[in-house]
């Protein structure tokens, strides 16, 4: 049987799951997005746990999708399938926090599934990039939306026009990333900052997320009106 795309272990109230796929620098082919869309899920079910961290390589947290398999696809191939929306949005449904914990290359969909998580932790060597544009593509999987939400307009047009590579000290200047470590303290940054969200109260910890995410999808003022129901809701408990 061949060996697992994506590991799971469990340390205390936090689940660790990692990208496995090396010899492709952890691309992210249906096979690898489905187990982690399933992995999510279970955790997120898991009153065990309190938080998650999404982690690849030293050398990859994952070069974007595969292109390998995307090269013979055709428009009605990726229109009927529903390509992304079929298995890369699972993360959208997660309520618990999400943390990438970035090593090297973070590049197109990996790049994207990093701006799919609630706290970026970046190692000194994290890269990050939608070089989309040199295949004649575009960023798919919310990379244009979440990026500019992120960075700003002017930064998140350089990337995906340019194809420009960030380093961790550049995306955690522009607000990509939330933390910039030394390598060899990715992991355990990533497992301790995790332990301490995963201590917290988990209905408290869903509030902030969910209003969090509003201020980012949301008008402020439908942000500030849902922020003031959920702090209100806090009292109920
Ligand atoms: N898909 C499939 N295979 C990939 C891959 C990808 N995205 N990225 C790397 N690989 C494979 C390579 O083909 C290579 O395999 P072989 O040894 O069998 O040839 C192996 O991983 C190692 O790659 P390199 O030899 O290229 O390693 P490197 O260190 O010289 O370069 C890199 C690393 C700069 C990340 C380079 O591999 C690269 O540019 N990869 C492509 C990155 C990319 O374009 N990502 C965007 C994909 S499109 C996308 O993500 C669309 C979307 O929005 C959903």
């Amino acid at each position: 049987m061949s060996e697992p795309v994506v590991h799971l272990q469990v340390q205390g109230r936090v689940g660790v799951l990692t990208l496995h796929r090396p010899e492709q620098l952890n691309a992210l082919n249906d096979e690898l997005m489905d187990r982690l869309g399933e992995h999510l899920l279970a955790l997120d079910q898991d009153p065990a746990i309190g938080a998650i961290v999404i982690t690849g390589s030293d050398k990859a947290f994952a070069a974007g999708a595969d292109i390998a398999v995307m090269a013979d696809w055709t428009y009605m191939d990726v229109y009927q399938g529903q390509f992304i929306t079929r298995n890369w949005e699972t993360i959208r449904r997660v309520r618990k926090p999400v943390i990438a914990a970035v090593a090297g290359y973070a590049m197109g969909g990996g790049c994207e599934l990093a701006l799919a998580c609630d706290i970026v932790v970046a190692a000194e060597s994290a890269q990050f990039a939608l070089p989309e544009i040199k295949l004649a593509m575009l960023p798919g999987a919310g990379g244009t939306q979440r990026l500019p939400r992120a960075i700003g307009k002017a930064k998140a047009m350089d990337m995906c026009l340019s194809a420009r590579m960030l380093n961790a000290q550049e995306a955690d200047r522009y607000g990509l990333v939330s933390r910039v470590v030394p390598d060899a303290e990715l992991q355990a940054a990533a497992l301790k900052l995790a332990s301490q969200i995963a201590g917290y109260s988990m209905p408290a910890l869903m509030a902030i997320k969910e209003s969090v995410n509003r201020a980012f999808e949301a008008s402020l003022t439908e942000g500030i009106l849902f922020e003031r129901r959920e702090l209100h809701a806090r009292f109920a408990s």
